[in-house]
């Protein structure tokens, strides 16, 4: 079935949350492992946005965090599809710390993630094309692309097969 095609905003998708004690280290600065899991609902959201299905996590490429995100401080996570396959989609969620005292913002991560659309019968299911309509999106497709022949090529044989 051909899926009408929807543009990069139709999907895109903000989360705020605010850095408190219980995500932090002793340092006052909040966990790796939270800021993942932020990211990953941002992007799932964005990803389900556009299938207009449930999708799951397939992967999430290297994360790296640039800056401290520390207690009190605002996270801003933006989620934006860069490319789509036949049933995976590639998402880009940016995080930005915002401490409301000074007015400060800072990035601290971006990350890449694919997620697969799944049907009613638990299997991947196509979704709509992404429409891009300036030249950044037309650059960060074709630099998707590219990411995409990387995951391929270290694409691990699934269902308990030896690699
Ligand atoms: C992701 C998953 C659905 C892929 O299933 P599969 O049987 O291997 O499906 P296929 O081989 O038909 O691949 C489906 C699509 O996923 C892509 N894909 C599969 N594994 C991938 C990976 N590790 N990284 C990126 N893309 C991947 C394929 O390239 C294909 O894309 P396309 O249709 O756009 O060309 C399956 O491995 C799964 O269910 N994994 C667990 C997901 C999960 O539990 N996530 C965490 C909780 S949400």
């Amino acid at each position: 079935m051909t899926r009408m095609a929807k543009t990069v905003r139709e999907s895109q998708t903000e989360m705020t949350e605010l850095a408190l004690p219980g995500d932090s280290n002793p340092l006052g600065n909040i966990l790796g492992g939270r800021v993942m899991h932020w990211i990953d609902l941002a992007a799932a959201m964005a990803a389900m946005r556009h299938a207009g299905q449930v999708a799951v996590t397939a992967s999430m490429d290297r994360v790296e965090f640039l800056n401290p995100i520390k207690v009190g401080h605002v996270v801003h996570l933006t989620a934006c599809l860069t490319w789509v396959g036949r049933t995976s989609m590639e998402v880009r969620v940016n995080v930005e710390s915002e401490d409301m005292v000074s007015g400060e913002h800072n990035v601290t991560s971006t990350a890449y993630l694919t997620f697969v659309a799944i049907g009613a019968d638990g299997r991947p299911v196509s979704v709509p094309p992404l429409m891009v309509t300036t030249a950044q999106e037309a650059e960060e497709f074709q630099a998707a692309e590219r990411r995409r022949a990387e995951r391929m090529k270290q694409r691990k044989p699934t269902n308990g097969a030896t690699p």
